[in-house]
């Protein structure tokens, strides 16, 4: 499962990198606000920043919602990086926009996926990634784990290529889950990643190691 941090906080992304783990960014608008990035230039070359710090896809959200808003958008977008992949929100409008970037040969990710019939449609369409928000199901106590469950038995049963993002990831348990039902990617938070290396018994051992060690070695 390839690992994603689902940020624009550029310190997280430096750290996580840095872990040697990363495989690509996700972002989204209400994420680039968080860190204060607002404007068109701003925005642009804060992407630019991040494919600069990571090698791999960095997800960049078009605002617009209409078929020619969002191709104009994607394009801007696309064309910065060789790494961007164009983030479309699942409308109508958003599906036949991924149509027309899967045959320019752009990459996309459908976000804002809730349903196994939403995920039909953006990989019929050509989506190179599917975003189903596990968290935000969660929240509404519906199960975020089982619409991944469902749609990996689904992508399985034909070729699609699409891969499943497993979004809105909340916590360490979530990559775990995600991990077992074979969703290709989930992008996260840095905590939730930092937080697999955790184990109480792992800290026990070590210090035990270090105090058997320094005792015949001081
Ligand atoms: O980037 C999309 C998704 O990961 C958002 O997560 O925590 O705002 O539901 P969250």
């Amino acid at each position: 499962m390839k690992f994603f941090i689902d940020t624009a906080n550029l310190n997280e992304i430096k750290e996580a990198n840095d872990l040697g783990i990363l495989d690509g960014v996700t972002t989204n608008p209400s994420l680039m606000a968080k860190e204060g990035i607002a404007g068109e230039e701003s925005i642009l070359q804060h992407y630019k920043t991040i494919c600069d710090i990571v090698d791999g896809p960095v997800s960049a959200e078009v605002i617009a919602t209409d078929y020619e808003g969002i191709i104009k958008e994607g394009e801007v977008l696309a064309s910065l990086h060789p790494n961007i992949v164009v983030k479309v929100p699942m409308i109508l409008e958003g599906i036949k926009a991924i149509k027309y970037f899967s045959s320019k040969g752009i990459k996309t990710n459908c976000t804002l996926i809730f349903s196994p019939g939403q995920a039909i449609l953006a990989a019929k369409a050509g989506a190179t990634y599917i975003s189903p928000f596990l968290g935000r199901l969660d929240d509404i106590s519906s199960d975020g784990l089982s619409l991944i469950q469902q749609i990996r038995h689904i992508y399985d049963n034909y070729t699609f290529d699409t891969e499943i993002l497993a979004a809105s990831v909340r916590h360490t348990m979530h990559i775990v889950h995600c991990a077992e039902i074979g969703a290709d990617v989930m992008t996260g938070p840095l905590k939730a990643i930092k937080g697999l290396a955790n184990h109480p018994l792992t800290d026990k051992g070590l210090e035990q190691f270090l105090s058997d060690y320094k005792k015949l070695n001081q």
